[in-house]
């Protein structure tokens, strides 16, 4: 008989949390058991999971005994303080937030692109980010014909990728405005409804913001790449799910939209929909709730040099998140 697993989610309220619920059923994952983990004020209520309620517990450090594999998405904070009490235990981590993914000792993973990394875990495994995720599984294709030198990209990114009370907050501002009365922002600095914020994450000092960043440091360990370059804007658009990315990308070798194309058709977890003709792109309405990542408006870049300009869009919620991490699982 295969083996099963007893499977914990830390976080299994949130936006990303009852996508792993759902992802864990619809892969058909080999749960023996699922353990869910939530703060104090979830405690006892019930969500489902293969059509059977599962009560909800409050976290603790004890939560762990017995779990194979733990799926964390509660924040930074959270994993910093509950994951290595998951490690003790004998779990498995697979981390969502931020905390580790920079930790030389924890590999940081996307399957499609280096699910070899994870053989040199010591417990914890981190998901990367979830623009990076989304644009590497595009970039990387690309970057395995062409090397990849440099990238420039501005980001779309849905208020899902903030939680579920960012979800909230664009419901009531989108209703408040229809009513005529005045919306109130408190997840965002700004309104977020009929508005877009070129503010994602917090501000260094050099003006980029941590959320920019990652492109750039998160894509070094995942490509394997210590030189690669990205200098990103970060945007939060008034859309539910699925973000989406412009970018310009620079390679070593020359380049050319046919040969993008039968690199991109080919390659595993993203799906081409370009035919700008017949008004074809990735759309991320057309994303949410799909587990591949679409590519399109492939074109020559006219500034830089074996340059490529394409438009990423991908679930959020999935590839840069529950999907992944549930995809990092299976590899375990
Ligand atoms: N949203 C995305 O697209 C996305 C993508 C990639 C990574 N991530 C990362 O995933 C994590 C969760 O994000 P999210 O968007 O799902 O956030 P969210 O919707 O706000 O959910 C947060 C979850 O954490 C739980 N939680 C909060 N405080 C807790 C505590 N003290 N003890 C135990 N559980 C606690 C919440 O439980 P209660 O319901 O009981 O408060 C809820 O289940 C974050 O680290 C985020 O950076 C998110």
């Amino acid at each position: 008989m295969s083996r099963k697993y007893h499977v914990a989610i830390v976080g299994a309220t949130g936006a990303v949390g009852v996508e792993m619920i759902k992802t864990l059923e619809k892969r058909n994952f080999p749960v023996s058991k699922l353990t869910l983990l939530a703060s104090a004020r979830s405690a006892g209520k019930q969500l489902p999971f293969r059509g059977e309620p599962v009560t909800i517990q409050e976290l603790r450090e004890d939560s762990f005994a017995g779990v194979d594999i733990a799926l964390f998405s509660a924040g930074g904070s959270i994993s910093k303080k509950f994951a290595p009490h998951a490690v003790q235990a004998g779990a498995v981590v697979v981390d969502n937030s931020s905390v580790f993914r920079m930790d030389e000792n924890v590999p940081l993973v996307v399957p499609e692109i280096n699910g070899e990394d994870i053989r040199r875990h010591r417990g914890i495994i981190a998901n990367p980010n979830c623009t990076t995720a989304i644009t590497l599984m595009a970039l990387n294709p690309l970057h395995q014909a062409f090397g990849v030198k440099r990238l420039f990209a501005a980001t779309y990114q849905a208020v899902s990728g903030t939680g579920a009370q960012a979800i909230e907050e664009l419901r009531a501002q989108v209703g408040d405005i229809v009513a005529e009365r005045t919306p109130q922002a408190k997840v965002y600095p700004h309104q977020i409804a009929f508005n877009v914020l070129p503010h994602v994450d917090s501000f260094l000092d050099t003006g980029y913001t941590k959320e920019e960043m990652k492109m750039q440091n998160e894509g070094r360990r995942i490509l394997h790449l210590p030189d690669f370059k990205a200098s990103v804007t970060c945007v939060r658009v008034p859309v539910y799910r699925a973000h989406s990315v412009a970018v310009n990308a620079e390679f070593e070798k020359p380049v050319s939209v046919e040969a993008a194309r039968a690199v991109l058709s080919k390659a595993p977890g993203i799906k081409l929909v370009d035919d700008p003709a017949h008004n074809q792109y990735p759309l991320p309405l057309n994303c949410a709730g799909q587990d591949d990542c679409q590519v399109g408006r492939i074109r020559l870049d006219c500034a830089l040099e074996n340059g490529l300009a394409f438009w990423v869009a991908g679930d959020q919620l999935l590839k840069g998140a529950a999907l992944n991490a549930v995809q990092i699982a299976e590899l375990i």
